[in-house]
């Protein structure tokens, strides 16, 4: 008797683990509440259903890959990505945090109104994410980051609802060499290539697009 009700306690225990082995409630706590050791409440600046803040640059999480987003935070912790308020945080989660965390906002839906609704920029974005810009040795954006910009797996991240000011701040920090995360070099090599006005039109373009999820 004593052992069924401990079998079914540690089924429904289980409901809110995900394949990876992640707890999603652990997750949401970590995302509301942040922990004790340094890490600060991930709501106040990614919002709790992960859609960021696009007027501040604070990147939207909700929908992308967990394994990618785990990614940034060990890049993070280890300086391979170099920011003064993530890698404080960063530090301060241990990796069952970081499994847990990166799993509930993977999970969360979203959505935002992009903040610039120029459409002759945005129109010009749309050509060079879907086309490229040959002369620039610039292949297109979609080719890796997914037709519509959903991203591809957890090497390729989505961009699309990302907020514009964190997309062009990205194409800077891979320019100046404070992101020099991507194993190929494939994203220094582009926005380093790409001249400003570029940046600005596809990070419109890809801030204006539905988020997959
Ligand atoms: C005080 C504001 C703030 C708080 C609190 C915060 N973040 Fe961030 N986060 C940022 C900023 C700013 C960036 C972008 C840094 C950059 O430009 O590289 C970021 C980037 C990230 C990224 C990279 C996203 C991507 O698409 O590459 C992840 C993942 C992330 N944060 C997770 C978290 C988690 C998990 C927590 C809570 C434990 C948290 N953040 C708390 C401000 C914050
Ligand atoms: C050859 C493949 C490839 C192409 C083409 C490509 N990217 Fe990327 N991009 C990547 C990879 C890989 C990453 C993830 C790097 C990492 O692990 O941090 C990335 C990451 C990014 C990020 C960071 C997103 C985040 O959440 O922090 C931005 C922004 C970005 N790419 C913009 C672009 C834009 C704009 C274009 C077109 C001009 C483009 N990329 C074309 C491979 C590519």
């Amino acid at each position: 008797m004593t052992k069924q009700i401990a079998i079914a306690g540690l089924c429904c225990g289980l409901l809110t683990v995900t394949a990876s082995g992640a707890d999603l409630d652990i997750g949401k706590t970590l995302a509301l509440k942040g922990n004790t050791r340094g890490a600060t409440a991930c709501q106040t600046c990614h919002a709790a259903d992960g859609s960021g803040n696009a007027a501040a640059g604070f990147p939207r999480l909700s929908g992308i890959n967990a394994e990618y987003l785990a990614k940034q935070l060990y890049d993070f912790q280890h300086g391979r990505r170099t920011d003064p308020v993530m890698q404080p945080i960063a530090k301060a989660l241990s990796d069952t945090e970081i499994t847990d965390v990166v799993a509930y906002f993977a999970a969360q839906t979203s959505v935002t109104a992009p903040i610039n609704k120029d459409t002759v920029l945005i129109a010009r974005g749309a050509r060079l994410a879907l086309n490229g810009l040959w002369d620039h040795d610039i292949p297109s954006c979609v080719s890796c980051h997914g037709p519509a910009g959903q991203g591809v797996g957890r090497h390729f991240p989505a961009l699309a609802g990302q907020h514009a000011v964190y997309i062009t701040k990205q194409m800077e920090a891979w320019r100046s060499g404070t992101r020099r995360n991507d194993p190929l070099d494939l994203m220094k090599g582009i926005a380093q290539r790409m001249p400003a006005d570029d940046i600005a039109a596809v990070s419109a373009y890809f801030a204006s697009l539905a988020p997959v999820k």
